[in-house]
C-alpha cells in the first residue's frame, strides 16, 4: 500500500494516568517529542472522568494505583479508547488479565523509551488497519445499501436514486412489486430519509383490516358515532401526524373509502367517523399494491382520480428472479442479521448450495430467500449451510436441472435434439459461472470466455434473469 492510500492518523491525543508526578512529566516529554500531544491524570477516578468528557486516541495507564487500579479503569472507561498498561509487576499474570480485560498491550515499567516507541508504532498500525476498514466498510455499505435495503442490481440502484431524489420533498409515492420484494422495507427508508424522520411512521395494511372497521382505523371517530365507540378515538391519519402513513395494499380499499381517501388528500383534513368537524391533516402518504391498479381503475374497481392522487411518483420493485445478482448479496445479509438475532454464528454457504440458490425462481422473493436463511441457519449442524436444511422446494427443480444438464450422456435419455441439449449445457456452465462469482456476470462472462453481451443474451434467452425461469424444462 502506498503512504498515500494510507489512512492519515493525524495528531493522536493520548491520556497519561499515574500517580508518580515524576513518571507523568517524562511520559509527557517523551510524547510530545514523538508528535502526540497529551494530557494527564493522577487517580483512576480522574482518568476515568478525563475519558468522558474528551475524545482520546490511546490511554497510557498505571496498573497500581491508589483507589481504582488500572484494571478497573479498563473495566469502567465509557468510551471504546484503546489502553495499555503500564506496569512494574510485568508478568503473564497481569498480561493475561489485562488482554482479558481488553487493553491493547501493557509495558513494563520503568519504561525503556525503544519499547514504547514499539508500541506505540504498532498501535498506529493497528489504527491505520482499523481506520481503513471502516472507510472501506462504509465505502461498501453505501455502495451496496440504503437504510437496510441491501442491493447492487440496475433496477435497484435506481430505485436508490430516487429515494435521494424524492427525500427532500412531501412527495405522494406509489410503490408496486410482487409481494415480497421489499414495498414496506421501501416505504421506511422514504420515511428515514425524508425531513419526517423523527416523527412517526404509521403502516396499516389495507387488505387486513375488516371494511367495517377500516373507515374508524384510518379517520378515527367520535364517543357515540356507532355501539362500540366509548370514547374519542384518532385514526391513523392523525397518529401519524407529521410523519409518513403506509397504505399496504391499498387496491383493497372499498370504493367508498376511496372516496373518503381522495378528499382527504385534495383537502387536507379528515372528519372523524360522527363528527362535524374538520381536522387539518400533516402526513406524507406512500401506499403499495400488488396488484395492477390501472386495470383495476378501468374495471371500476379503484378511482382513477384517486390513482393519480396516489402515484404522483410511483417506484416498481423488479422480482428477485430478474435480479439474480442481488441473491448472494441478500444471502450475507440475511445470514448476519438472523445469526446476530439467534445468537448462531454466521455459517458459509457452499459453491452447490450457492447454485441452487441462485437457481431458484423465488416466487416469494426476499421474503421467501430470508426465510430460506433463517431456516438453513437453525437447522445446519457444523460449519456449512448443508442441502438439506434447505426447504424442498428450493432444492426440488434443482435435482432436476441437474438430471437435464448431465442427461447429455444419458443412454436412456432419447432426445436427441442438439438444440435443447446445448441449451441445457450452457445453462449449467452459466449457472455454475454465476455461483462461482456470486452472481457477477462480468466475472462470469470471463471465465465462459464469452462477451458480457452475450451472456446478458443468454440470460434473457434462457429466462435465467427475466421472467418465469424456463431454465429448469429445457
Ligand atoms: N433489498 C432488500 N434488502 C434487505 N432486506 C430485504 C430486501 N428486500 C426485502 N427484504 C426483507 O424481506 C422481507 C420482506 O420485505 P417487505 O415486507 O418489505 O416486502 P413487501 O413487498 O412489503 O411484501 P408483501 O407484499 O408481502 O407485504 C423483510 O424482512 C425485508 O426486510
Ligand atoms: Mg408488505
Amino acid at each position: 500500500m502506498t503512504a498515500a492510500a494510507q489512512a492519515d492518523l493525524g495528531r493522536l491525543h493520548i491520556l497519561i494516568i499515574d500517580d508518580d508526578q515524576e513518571v507523568r512529566s517524562s511520559l509527557q516529554t517523551v510524547l510530545e517529542t514523538l508528535g502526540y500531544s497529551t494530557q494527564t491524570a493522577a487517580t483512576g477516578e480522574q482518568g476515568l472522568h478525563a475519558i468522558e468528557r474528551t475524545a482520546f486516541d490511546l490511554v497510557l495507564c498505571d496498573l497500581r494505583l491508589p483507589g481504582a487500579s488500572g484494571l478497573d479503569v479498563l473495566k469502567h472507561k465509557s468510551s471504546a479508547v484503546p489502553l495499555i498498561l503500564m506496569t512494574a509487576y510485568g508478568n503473564s499474570d497481569i498480561a493475561t488479565q489485562a488482554a482479558r480485560g481488553g487493553a491493547f498491550d501493557y509495558i513494563s515499567k520503568p519504561i525503556n523509551p525503544d519499547d514504547l516507541i514499539f508500541i506505540l508504532r504498532k498501535f498506529e498500525d493497528f489504527e491505520r488497519l482499523k481506520r481503513e476498514n471502516e472507510t472501506l466498510k462504509s465505502h461498501l455499505s453505501e455502495k451496496y445499501s440504503f437504510k437496510n435495503i441491501v442491493a447492487q442490481s440496475e433496477s435497484f440502484k435506481e430505485v436508490f436514486e430516487t429515494i435521494k431524489r424524492l427525500s427532500p420533498f412531501n412527495t405522494t409515492v406509489m410503490i408496486t412489486g410482487e409481494s415480497g420484494t421489499g414495498k414496506e422495507l421501501l416505504a421506511r427508508a422514504l420515511h428515514e430519509s425524508s425531513p419526517r424522520r423523527g416523527k412517526p411512521f404509521v403502516a396499516i395494511n389495507c387488505g387486513a383490516i375488516p371494511e367495517n372497521l377500516m373507515e374508524s382505523e384510518l379517520f378515527g371517530h367520535k364517543k357515540g358515532a356507532f355501539t362500540d365507540a366509548s370514547r374519542d378515538k384518532k385514526g391513523l391519519f392523525e397518529e401519524a401526524s407529521g410523519g409518513t402513513l403506509f397504505l399496504d395494499e391499498v387496491g383493497e380499499l372499498p370504493l367508498h373509502l376511496q372516496v373518503k381517501l381522495l378528499r382527504a388528500l385534495q383537502e387536507q383534513t379528515i372528519r372523524r367517523v360522527g363528527d362535524e368537524q374538520s381536522i387539518p391533516i400533516d402526513v406524507r402518504l406512500v401506499s403499495a399494491t400488488l396488484r395492477n391498479l390501472e386495470n383495476d381503475a378501468l374495471e371500476g374497481r379503484f378511482r382513477e382520480d384517486l390513482l393519480y392522487r396516489l402515484n404522483v411518483v410511483s417506484i416498481h420493485l423488479p422480482p428477485l428472479r430478474e435480479r439474480i445478482e442481488d441473491i448472494s448479496l441478500l444471502i450475507e445479509h440475511f445470514m448476519q442479521k438472523h445469526s446476530k438475532r439467534l445468537g448462531i454464528p454466521a455459517k458459509k454457504i457452499t459453491t452447490e448450495v450457492m447454485k441452487v440458490l441462485l437457481e431458484y425462481e423465488w416466487r416469494g422473493n426476499a421474503r421467501e430467500l430470508e426465510n430460506c436463511m433463517e431456516r438453513a441457519l437453525v437447522l445446519s449442524q457444523g460449519d456449512d449451510i448443508g442441502l438439506d436444511s434447505l426447504p424442498d422446494q428450493v432444492t426440488r427443480g434443482h435435482s432436476t436441472r441437474q438430471q437435464n444438464a448431465s442427461g447429455i450422456h444419458d443412454k436412456v435419455d432419447d432426445n436427441l435434439s442438439i438444440k435443447q441439449k446445448t441449451a441445457a449445457l450452457e445453462i449449467d456452465l452459466i449457472q455454475r459461472a454465476l455461483a462461482k462469482t456470486g452472481g457477477n456476470r462480468t466475472h462470469a462472462a470471463k471465465i465462459l470466455e464469452i462477451s458480457h453481451r452475450a451472456l446478458l443474451y443468454k440470460l434473457k434467452e434462457y429466462g435465467l434473469s427475466g421472467g418465469d425461469s424456463g431454465a429448469k424444462e429445457s
